[in-house]
């Protein structure tokens, strides 16, 4: 499995995030900055709820059903602190963003 095209970079400006399905998986991919692309699971670790609903304040991603805050640039939980976002290797060639999908998988708290 290699790197699969997403979207352009047009389609994703910068503090915006979006989710995608990629080869099977819900993934979200956040614009962090100029070229600055980042891909995490696209459900929230806490229960299931696709991340794409909540907000993203150009650094932090807040889920909305319990406000729960994920680092925009490297997945970790912010609060609370012991969780993180499972993160799919981006590659950036041109002017359009691939993902790699093979051999991650979304994390899950337990609280
Ligand atoms: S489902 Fe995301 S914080 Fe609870």
């Amino acid at each position: 499995m290699t790197f699969i095209k997403v979207c352009g970079l047009d389609d994703l400006w910068e503090g915006e995030m979006e989710n995608f399905i990629v080869n099977g998986h819900e993934i979200l991919l956040v614009c962090a900055g100029e070229r600055v692309v980042r891909a995490f699971q696209g459900v929230c670790p806490h229960q299931d709820i696709p991340l794409s609903e909540g907000k993203f304040d150009g650094e932090k991603i807040i889920c909305r059903a319990h406000l729960w805050q994920f680092d925009a640039c490297t997945g970790k939980g912010i609060n609370p602190d012991d969780c993180a976002l499972a993160e799919y290797p981006v590659k950036i060639e041109g002017d359009d963003v691939y993902v790699k999908t093979e051999g991650v998988q979304a994390l899950f708290a337990h609280s």
